[in-house]
């Protein structure tokens, strides 16, 4: 070795090359030059076997201290890679589900909203309950008993022609349908009433009902109506006519107003069919009023007391009056629909404007 060793800028080269490895790679490279068979460190000590004993006493104590810096630099900056790369791989594997925001990439999330006959339910359910009527429901399958045979219609009626049912079962005992009508939920809340002793009932029924028939542009073989039904003492068909009429200015608007015609129907006696003004036209005649300016919205009267006897109801002590009307016609009336069956194809760009 020419010249005496200076170990302390050994040690300082070392600290400053450490210093700068940053990759496991790297600093593989840089511990083989500081410490490995051909550092500079480990030339020294070899030297020292050709040193007189107090030269190299102190200098084999110098490069010792050295060796031992240079480790523990060494274990330190390995350590610390080692915990820089490992961070840097779980931040790059990090799925963070509370920042994951769906579709962010294609804008803003496009909400929904209810379709158009639930709006029209709703709105209806409003004007009621505004009246004073509880909201009440029950099952869209049948049994005859409900669907006819409690509402006075009995198995042989021609009546039953009215109403194009779709049979799940038919025969006996009983056979079960889908209701054509919301009318059996009148059955259903006067016998619950009759038994709880809870009358007077004054409620409204909404709901889906089905019938065998080809849609049009006014019918829809899965359809909705609501119901409405009063049982109490001392009401007449003036109450009837008034409900319909202030029913009608409220939800139409005070332009609109209504009409009651004899019609037939065997739950009601006497019974009416009840028409509106047609919104299209406000009653001056159009085409699709027929130029009459009235368009027919449902059914009507005061509840028979062959109904009442079928639920065990004293038609001597109580009277009620009934009507049902459909849900989807009144969307159609009100929105001015042409064609029904638009409410049923879900075609997005006709349902986003209600
Ligand atoms: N249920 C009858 C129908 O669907 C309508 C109606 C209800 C008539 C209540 C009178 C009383 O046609």
């Amino acid at each position: 070795m020419s010249g005496p060793v200076d170990v302390d800028a050994l040690v300082a080269e070392a600290r400053v090359a450490i210093a700068a490895a940053d990759t496991t790679e790297d600093f593989r490279h840089v511990a083989a030059v500081v410490s490995g068979k051909k550092s500079a460190l480990v030339e020294a000590s070899r030297a020292l076997g050709s040193m007189d004993p107090d030269a190299r006493k102190e200098l084999g104590r110098q490069l010792h201290e050295a060796r031992a810096t240079v480790d523990g630099l060494l274990e330190a900056r390995r350590t610390a890679i080692r915990y820089a790369e490992l961070s840097a791989e779980m931040a790059a594997s990090r799925l963070d589900l509370t920042e994951y925001v769906p579709g962010e990439a294609a804008g803003p999330v496009a909400r929904g909203h209810l379709h158009l006959v639930s709006q029209t339910r709703d709105a209806l359910e409003d004007v009621f309950v505004g009246m004073g009527f509880e909201v009440a429901e029950g099952p869209e399958i049948e049994s005859d008993w409900y669907n006819f045979g409690a509402l006075n219609i009995p198995p042989a009626h021609p009546a039953r022609g009215m109403w194009d049912t779709f049979y799940l079962h038919l025969g006996e005992p009983e056979s079960t349908l889908l209701r054509t009508h919301t009318s059996p939920v009148q059955i259903h809340l006067m016998e619950r009433a009759v038994l709880d002793g809870t009358l007077p009932i004054h409620s409204v029924m909404p709901g889906r009902c089905y019938r065998r028939d080809t849609p049009d542009a006014r019918h829809l073989a899965v359809f909705h109506q609501i119901e409405g039904l009063v049982v109490d003492r001392g009401i007449t068909f003036a109450d009837l006519a008034g409900t319909i009429e202030t029913f009608t200015a409220a939800y139409f608007g005070p332009d609109i107003h209504s009409r009651l015609r004899p019609a037939y129907f065997p739950f009601t006696e006497p019974s009416a069919e009840f028409e509106v003004t047609c919104t299209i036209c406000k009653g001056e005649g159009c085409r699709t009023c027929s130029q009459t300016g009235w368009i027919e919205l449902g059914g009507c009267g005061m509840v028979d007391p062959a109904v009442f006897a079928s639920v065990g109801i004293d038609a001597d002590e109580w009277t009620g009056f009934a009507f049902g009307f459909g849900i989807d016609r009144c969307a159609q009336m009100r929105h001015q629909i042409a064609d029904m069956r638009a409410l049923i194809e879900n075609d997005i760009r006709f349902l986003r404007q209600f």
